[in-house]
């Protein structure tokens, strides 16, 4: 091992974002490095939606829509999460699911480009993404055409949609360079920022739109409430094909034909889930103390440190990229038998995730993981492959979630 344990305990002890672990719930003994797919559980949450249950929704019963501010939810908090990706009041809205967003961002996109029928994904982007392309050139009548980014970009492209981080690998594009290429071609840009929000400082200021979750690095918690970015260029033009009454002019006017709201309100859809909201705003309580040069600053030397061991005692191969400028928060290595391997790790106290068909995946959230842990996963993972305990018969069976 090229460094020690003490040598770790040292770093976590200057580490300016120590104070931030005891924030969290964390079981004893799990070193949880699953914060890319469901990050874990802040202390003040379950205060937070006890109270949104008991005291909003207990007394308030619907005069909560006023009182609790359930009605503005899809602002506030939009407005509360815009600095943690770049943007500004007024230009994220907070609901319905990433899938959904995905939908409505391409679809606001192709508007605004009548003329060119051309989609560009990356076949590489977690799959739901593509999916949904797929599906809105169904709904659109099979006009359109699907292309993967690794081809020209000709004059007929409308939009190109790419996640700022690959789910699987960990590799990161260059935004800045990404988005004025495609730009300079004359499409628009959706950045699907789910594996990079909470993570490093994202700026989607250049974006057309931008979409996430906040139910990883966030942690807004199971089946938080996504985000869609709406650049202010756009605002006045761009329609929301998800016209639902609560992106009306007026909603309470209950009209009988849709007349869209001004601003980024237009891009809500209906009724927000008002107690997921209420978990996200506790991780929001937490996120305005954090300075996020510092989280991605600590993130690449995390992720250096965790390359650096596991390469020093196995002859795994690096799935993501060595360069931490082009990686994101997470570390991948593949594996022949990696299924086995993981449940080996998890049995272990080690929570990575698997990939199918060979990476192991292994997410740092700054905020909660520190050098130690990282020391510890990685002795573990040497442990399990050099005396090969992932042979053993009981890690063989697939669970339903990987
Ligand atoms: C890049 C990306 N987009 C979308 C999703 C999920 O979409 P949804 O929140 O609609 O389930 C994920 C989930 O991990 C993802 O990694």
């Amino acid at each position: 091992m090229t460094v020690n344990r003490d040598a770790c305990l040292g770093l976590d002890d200057q580490d300016p974002l120590k104070g931030f672990k005891d924030e969290f719930v964390l079981p004893h003994g799990v070193i949880y490095l699953v914060g890319n797919s469901l990050g874990a559980l802040p202390r003040r949450t379950p205060e937070r939606v006890a109270r949104a249950v008991s005291e909003e929704w207990g007394r308030e019963l619907v005069g909560g829509w006023n009182s609790a501010g359930w009605y503005a939810q899809p602002l506030t908090t939009g407005d509360r999460l815009a600095p943690l990706i770049g943007a500004g009041a007024g230009q994220v809205v907070v609901g319905n699911t990433t899938s959904i967003t995905v939908f409505q961002a391409v679809s606001a996109a192709l508007r605004l480009r009548p003329g060119r029928r051309v989609i560009v994904g990356d076949v590489t982007n977690f799959p739901t993404d593509n999916y949904m392309l797929e599906g809105l050139v169904k709904a659109l009548g099979g006009d359109y055409e699907i292309r993967d980014f690794a081809e020209p970009l000709g004059d007929d492209v409308a939009v190109v949609l790419l996640s700022e981080v690959n789910y699987r690998t960990g590799a990161r594009y260059d935004v800045p360079a990404v988005t004025a290429r495609v730009q300079a071609a004359g499409a628009l840009m959706v950045w699907d920022v789910c594996h990079s929000a909470g993570a490093m400082q994202v700026d989607v200021s250049m974006a057309d739109f931008a979409i996430g979750c906040t139910y990883k690095y966030l942690n807004g918690g199971p089946g938080a409430p996504a985000f869609l970015y709406v650049n202010p260029r756009h605002q006045a033009d761009a329609e929301n094909v998800l016209s639902g009454w609560y992106a009306h002019a007026e909603p309470f006017a209950f009209e009988a034909g849709f007349r869209p709201a001004d601003g980024i309100r237009r891009f809500t859809v209906s009724t927000p889930h008002v107690l997921s909201f209420a978990a996200l705003e506790a991780a929001l309580d937490m996120w305005e103390r954090v300075d996020m040069a510092e989280v991605r600053a600590k993130s690449v030397a995390l992720t250096s440190l965790f390359i650096d061991l596991v390469e020093a005692g196995t002859d795994l191969e690096l799935a993501s990229p060595r360069d931490p400028e082009r990686r994101g928060s997470q570390v991948c290595f593949t594996h022949p038998d990696g299924y086995p391997v993981m449940r080996a790790l998890i049995d272990r106290g080690v929570h990575g995730d698997f990939r199918a068909p060979d990476i192991l995946r292994f997410g740092f959230a700054p905020l909660y993981i520190g050098y130690a842990d990282v020391y510890d996963a990685a002795r573990t993972l040497i442990e399990v492959l050099g005396k090969e305990l992932w042979r053993d018969e009981k890690y063989a069976q697939r669970l339903a979630v990987t």
